[in-house]
């Protein structure tokens, strides 16, 4: 029972950091009600009831040095030896909601890794392994728990994800089994869940369908069949065609609603930079050429159905931070193996 709380000097500003964001618990150092060394921040953080923990995770993440050191310190007082690596990335993640921005998870997961194969020597040949098999849980929880994937991973298909991992030597499938069984018992939790689980943009599903296309040099509209996937939107004349009419990558685009005179329900591809679109298309000999569009324009048969490809096409350029961090984590692993 918190019954001090009321008498407290720092009662009421406890309570406006659990309000604020992580500029809030500035204000309490500010205010003198801590010391501001790495390991009293840590403690107060870990141990403080009542905190909002999407705000502990954005503090926590930030790059400044005093920052890093109280992440270093904070992470210390987990106490994971003799758990395994789902038990142990249960109570971190519990502990603090972690940010959306690829180099905020970056650091913390690395600091997660670092601790783990710690307290628990022997278990992983590096840190590296450590990291990229937490990925692969985190993804496995969505992957198993989220009713958006249809495509569930057997334990089967887990373990050959996983081949390798241990800097070229597959990790015990013992171990394997375990995490899977357990993750497929109990989902993880995430404090202040709003339903964007970490790794939602990774799995929005891709999508395809007939649309109206304006085209570049001469403004007549013809019937494509559209397929959105991998990052680009391909464009089919019929749905049967195994090369596509043309290939728009996504990367550095945006799209919006947009009126357009005489067709309804449009859409609108753009570079927000001005520059052209760096599009191919198959002219009706054969080749290969680069696109001439400024901006694509697209029509679709209703509201819904457009703000459906509009969303879809957004999810598709939001950049994955997981993906992006296990594959340079990846890559890594294999360079030092090869300069060994
Ligand atoms: C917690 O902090 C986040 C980030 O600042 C904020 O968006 C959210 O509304 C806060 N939650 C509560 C319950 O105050
Ligand atoms: C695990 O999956 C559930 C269901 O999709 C989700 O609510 C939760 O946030 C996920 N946990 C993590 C750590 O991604």
């Amino acid at each position: 029972e918190k019954q001090g709380d009321a008498t407290r000097s720092d009662g009421k500003k406890v309570h406006e950091f659990s309000q604020q964001e992580a500029s809030g618990i500035q204000y309490l150092l500010d205010n003198a009600i801590l010391e501001w060394t790495p390991q009293a921040v840590a403690e107060f953080l870990y141990k403080e009831e009542g905190l909002n923990k999407t705000a502990i995770g954005i503090f926590l993440g930030e790059r400044e040095e005093l920052h890093l050191q109280i992440l270093k310190a904070f992470v210390a007082l987990h106490e994971f030896s003799n758990l395994n690596l789902v038990q142990a990335l249960r109570q971190f993640l519990w502990n603090f909601r972690l940010p959306g921005e690829a180099q905020k998870i970056d650091r913390m997961m690395e600091a997660f890794a670092a601790r783990y194969c710690n307290c628990n020597p022997g278990v992983f040949q590096s840190t590296d392994t450590c990291y990229i098999l937490s990925f692969a849980i985190i993804m496995l929880n969505t992957s198993l728990h989220n009713p958006n994937v249809r495509d569930k991973p057997t334990l089967e298909r887990f373990i050959s994800m996983n081949r390798g991992i241990n800097h070229g030597e597959d990790l015990p499938s013992e171990l394997l089994t375990k995490l899977y069984d357990s993750i497929r018992n109990e989902p993880f939790t995430i404090p202040e869940d709003d339903g964007n689980d970490l790794t939602h943009t990774f799995f929005n599903p891709d999508r395809e369908g007939w649309l109206l296309k304006e085209g570049g040099r001469v403004k007549t509209w013809k019937r494509r069949w559209f397929i959105l996937t991998d990052n680009c939107l391909y464009y089919f004349q019929y749905t049967t065609d195994k090369e596509p009419k043309g290939i728009i990558p996504l990367e550095n685009l945006c799209v919006t609603v947009v009126d357009d005179p005489h067709k309804q329900y449009c859409l609108e591809l753009f570079n927000p930079q001005g520059k052209k679109i760096k599009a191919c298309k198959t002219e009706t000999d054969g080749r290969v050429v680069v696109g001439k569009h400024q901006s694509y324009r697209i029509s679709a048969s209703s509201a819904e159905e457009r703000d459906d490809w509009i969303n879809s096409i957004r999810a598709s350029i939001t950049k994955d931070p997981f993906y992006d961090l296990v594959t340079v984590r990846k890559r890594k692993m294999i360079n030092d193996q090869t300069t060994d």
